[in-house]
């Protein structure tokens, strides 16, 4: 990987932010976006703008070619059998909400269990709060380890003849975890649950095969995986996805419209009323070739080098402590530092042109587990490299002494 030609195709990389030199460790929020993906989104509102599946004009017709071809490079992408299969959505929220909805409301019923871990992201735990609230069923907490793994044999005890539904991040956007999901997802077979891969963190940073994994349903955002915001995937088994009701109801959804009864096409379009974000799916498929052109494996080997090098330089300094130590990890630092509050900490960063985020980052469970209120998280990606990791160091050691001495 020519890691130079690829930070070259990052603008946003070329510019100073408080005339320094921006080093951009918030990748797990948003990642950059390549110039080929802006491109793209400006050929379309520049020159292809049209609906989809509405007119039988040129243009209309192009852009439902170009949205249909987003959605076969999304199948082929995640390993899905079908097309159908791929529900354009406008992030992992409301896919999410989509399926504790639709899901929910058909399959979950008073007494049956919805395990969740703690390291959840607050969008795979409040939509299934708010279902069980309404059909009876209780959320399950499957615990973490000090390191901030999945208790692998706790979560075999919890699953038993009540458990409906297992939803469970593929990676975990406070720690970097990398879950054992394959395994989970068989075990939660073994006990006719359905499983719900929030794969938000992992799109793009390792390979996704959904037939091989076997889940039931897997969800994700554009981007963080180099798309614009705004634009996701619900991927769901499709005999199970024409066993759900749609989630909303409107234009495009439709088989038959009486004036008081309506019938539903099939997944996807039974999920997808109203205008879609046309531009968005196009350029999604851009994006998702941009990955592919690099390749998962070029990409493993740069992120295990930083996660290597990260470790070394940030076990230097000894008031940082890391949380979320497993084994299994992408390049995602959270820290807490003696002495620095992480908002103190992420204006003193920002101040040298390092974006950090600091805060809960959607995981409170995920705070009260490990006793802290917030944390400084670094997440890296593709564009990143170790001048970035040493420009981190100086930034905290400044932060450092600033408040300690
Ligand atoms: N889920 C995003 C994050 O972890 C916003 O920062």
């Amino acid at each position: 990987m020519n890691l130079n030609h690829i930070r070259e195709q990052f603008p946003t990389l070329k510019q100073k932010v408080h005339d320094k030199e921006l080093v951009y460790l918030d990748s797990a929020a948003t990642t950059l976006k390549p110039q080929c993906v802006i491109d793209r989104l400006t050929k379309y509102y520049s020159d292809e703008v049209s609906n989809v599946h509405r007119g039988i004009h040129f243009l209309s017709s192009q852009a439902t070619d170009y949205f249909e071809d987003a959605r076969r490079t999304v199948q082929n992408f995640i390993g899905a059998q079908s097309d159908q299969e791929i529900i354009f959505t406008s992030g992992t929220t409301e896919s999410i909400n989509l399926i504790a909805n639709s899901f929910g409301k058909q399959y979950l019923n008073e007494g049956d269990e919805i395990i969740v871990s703690t390291m959840e992201h607050h969008s795979n735990l409040v939509p299934w709060q708010e279902i069980a609230k309404v059909t009876g069923a209780k959320i399950i907490e499957c615990p973490i380890t000090d390191s901030g793994e999945i208790e692998i044999e706790r979560y075999k005890e919890l699953l038993n003849e009540k458990t409906k539904i297992v939803s469970i991040c593929h990676i975990s956007n406070t720690l970097g975890t990398i879950n054992p999901i394959s395994e989970m997802i068989s075990l939660a077979h073994d006990h006719d649950a359905y499983f719900v891969v929030d794969a938000a963190q992992s799109i793009a940073h390792t390979q996704i095969d959904v037939k091989n994994l076997d889940c039931d349903f897997l969800v994700f955002s554009g981007h963080k995986a180099f798309a614009p915001t705004g634009i996701g995937v619900l991927y769901g088994k499709l005999d199970l996805l024409n066993t759900l009701p749609p989630y909303q109801t409107g234009g495009g959804m439709i088989e038959k419209v009486e004036i008081s009864n309506s019938t539903f096409l099939n997944a996807p379009e039974r999920f997808e009323a109203g205008t879609p974000h046309i531009a968005g799916a196009i350029v999604l498929k851009t994006a998702l070739d941009f990955i592919t052109s690099i390749g998962f494996e070029a990409i493993a080997e740069h992120e295990n080098e930083l996660i290597q090098y990260g470790n070394e330089r940030l076990n230097e300094l000894k008031d940082v402590n890391i949380i979320g130590t497993a084994k299994s990890k992408i390049a995602v630092f959270s820290m807490s530092v003696d002495g620095v509050h992480p908002h103190d900490m992420g204006m003193i960063l920002d101040q040298q042109g390092i974006a950090v985020r600091t805060g809960h980052h959607c995981t409170g469970p995920l705070m009260s587990r490990f006793n802290v209120p917030a944390t400084t998280r670094a997440s890296f990606s593709l564009y990143n490299n170790k001048n970035d990791i040493d420009a981190l160091i100086t930034g905290i050691e400044k932060a450092l002494k600033l408040f300690k001495d």
